[in-house]
């Protein structure tokens, strides 16, 4: 296929992108594994982390992915930065782009934002690292990988065995504030793409205005749904995005949409529970829920690494389809 030039949505990789993103992140997970885990791909490109919002494991795990391919990594502390003195956003980007950099990975409180990026760059890539309630892919890319290796685990059988045939009719729930979560509707788009059947969980308030064209159902009774699912995706209540208007209570919510102690022993034993992170306990999920084996957020934070290592290494100049990443 061809070399999309960005990534700013899940839909720029369609099916067979996001296969390849898999396959090439599955071969760069095995470079992790190695005592010493870096490989030349990228060395001398430069990639620039530009974040206008908080940020722990998005930002880290992007960072490490370029430095395991050798580039440099510029990173811009928006609260130092001359943003502060009024510098607009096309200002600042193409100030950063006038240092030669080569991918630019922007996260921005404003959906959209890293589109308009796209259009202001002239060389460098733009990578889309969660744009206000719009989307966040390479999110919903790492979160279809750990099923993928969950699924595989079990089966005792190498991930890239299972191709994408693994997501075929897989019934994954997503609850919580989807209204307000760019992850939802990252996922929403990569898991119906890979041929599972999504269902959406969540209190009326916290559902998107409309939900026409989403390939979803929405469930008319959670605890039901819960006992359907084969993957359960927890999202946090987007209080910095005025969730907190929505629900009566965080009390109240917990109650009704958390992924309590007597919920989880709703689930089939197999199914997963995957979060973006950052969780809040006590909230979305109750803390003993979150230590379950079946909960698996660090492993998807260590597969971030790898995703990203391959989303860097297909935008920067790796082969489509073949052998993998040449060292
Ligand atoms: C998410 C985000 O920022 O969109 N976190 C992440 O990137 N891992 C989800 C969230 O903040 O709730």
């Amino acid at each position: 296929m061809k070399r999309p030039q960005h990534l700013l949505s899940v839909s720029d990789l369609g099916v067979e992108g996001i296969a390849e993103v898999l396959r090439v992140a599955e071969a760069f997970a095995e470079v992790e594994r190695r005592s010493m885990p870096k490989v030349p791909t990228l060395r001398g490109k430069v990639v620039a982390t530009l974040f206008f919002e908080e940020s722990t494991r998005t930002r880290l795990s992007f960072e490490t992915a370029a430095k395991r391919l050798s580039a440099d990594v510029l990173s811009l502390a928006v609260g130092n930065s001359s943003v502060k003195k009024g510098e607009s956003l096309r200002d600042t980007v193409e100030t950063v782009e006038a240092l030669g950099i080569d991918a630019l990975i922007i996260r921005h409180a404003s959906s959209g934002a890293p589109h308009l990026v796209a259009r202001w760059t002239t060389r460098a890539r733009v990578i889309n690292a969660g744009d206000g309630w719009h989307e966040h892919p390479t999110q919903a890319l790492l979160d279809c990988f750990t099923v993928r290796q969950v699924l595989a685990e079990r089966k005792g059988a190498a991930p890239e065995d299972l191709g994408i045939e693994c997501f075929e009719g897989l019934r994954v729930l997503i609850v919580g504030d989807i209204r307000h979560s760019r992850v939802a509707r990252s996922e929403v788009l990569a898991y119906s793409a890979l041929g599972a059947q999504v269902t959406l969980a969540a209190p009326g308030s916290l559902l998107p205005p409309s939900l026409e064209g989403w390939p979803v159902k929405v469930a008319p009774d959670f605890d039901a749904a819960l006992g359907d699912a084969d993957v359960v995706s927890l999202l946090r209540l987007q209080a910095e995005r005025g969730s907190g208007s929505f629900v009566p209570s965080l009390r109240e919510y917990t109650a009704g949409w958390g992924l309590t102690a007597r919920r989880v022993d709703l689930l089939r034993d197999d199914a997963i529970v995957t979060h973006p992170g950052p969780m809040v306990r006590g909230v979305e999920i109750a803390s003993d829920v979150a230590d379950l084996p079946r909960t698996v957020v660090t492993q998807q934070v260590t597969n971030g690494v790898a995703v990203r290592m391959a989303i860097l290494f297909l935008l920067l100049g790796g082969e489509w389809s073949g052998d993998g990443p040449q060292e």
